[in-house]
């Protein structure tokens, strides 16, 4: 399955956040805006934007929604976002652009800030992107990047590579982690702050851990024997309610100015 593939409906995107939904005790996305301190007309780009659930999964609208383009490589979820965004402003709709973030179709110094949430990892050639975030970053600007840590969600990885053969620790975080990310950062920017994001979550329903490890490209690519085998194998942990399944979400936002 290629980014492309992944993303062409937001069907693995929700088997992911479903999890996240139903078992976080924290809001990710109330502990960006915590951490950003939005300025009033600040200039966003929010680059890999999705369905755009940064802007609307927020206890309270944001002042900063009318300066927001939004980018992504896929038309679905940037339609969706686009929808998402104008639904929260009146008489708005923001500026979106089906681009990659290697070639941003963006003028030179425009932007008070440059968010790239949870999208490097699919990157190949992640120093050109974040040379593209410094180039249309104004001048005191800053760029915030968000990655799992390596040990995201680690009892559930440990089970994909028990039954798939993926990799053992966090997808994501292999492709892209968090020193890598601060690495890149580093280059470019005169100070990165780093902020940990910890949850912990106890899972009562193995068909969400199922659906979860599913939506990864082995998991979807897995034969009914290797599902069988997933299945088996989470009976095996007799998960319910009184005996839930606990995992640790941990991922990172990276502040560079
Ligand atoms: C895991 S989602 C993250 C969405 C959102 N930033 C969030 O944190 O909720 C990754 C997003 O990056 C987009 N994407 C992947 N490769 C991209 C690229 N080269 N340029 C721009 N967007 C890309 C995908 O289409 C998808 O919407």
């Amino acid at each position: 399955m290629t980014v492309v593939e992944q993303y062409v409906t937001d069907k693995n995107l929700k088997s992911r956040a479903n999890l996240h939904a139903r078992y976080g005790t924290k809001n990710w996305f109330e502990f960006v805006h915590a951490a950003m301190e939005w300025q009033e007309n600040e200039h966003v780009a929010d680059i890999g934007c999705g369905p755009g659930w940064l802007w609307s999964e927020v206890s309270s609208p944001l002042s900063i929604l009318d300066g927001l383009t939004l980018v992504d490589t896929s038309q679905f979820l940037l339609q969706q976002a686009q929808t998402t965004v104008s639904a929260l402003v009146k008489d708005f709709e923001p500026q979106a652009l089906e681009a990659s973030v290697c070639d941003l179709p963006l003028n030179d110094d425009g932007f008070d800030t440059v968010l790239a949430l949870h999208m490097l990892y699919h990157v190949e050639d992640q120093p050109r992107a974040v040379m593209e975030f410094k180039r249309v970053c104004a001048e005191g600007g800053r760029v915030a990047i968000s990655t799992n840590s390596l040990d995201n969600l680690a009892r559930i990885n440990q089970l994909g590579f028990d039954v798939f053969g993926a990799q053992k620790q966090d997808l994501g975080a292999v492709l892209f982690s968090p020193s890598r990310a601060r690495e890149l950062l580093e280059e470019h920017f005169e100070s990165v702050a780093v902020h940990r994001f910890e949850d912990n979550y106890e899972i009562s329903d193995a068909k969400d851990i199922a659906a979860n490890l599913l939506s990864f490209p082995l998991g979807d690519a897995a034969d009914s024997v290797r599902r069988k085998e997933l299945a088996e194998a989470l009976e095996r942990e007799l998960i319910s309610v009184e005996r839930p399944f606990v995992d640790t979400k941990v991922s990172f936002l990276l502040i560079a100015n």
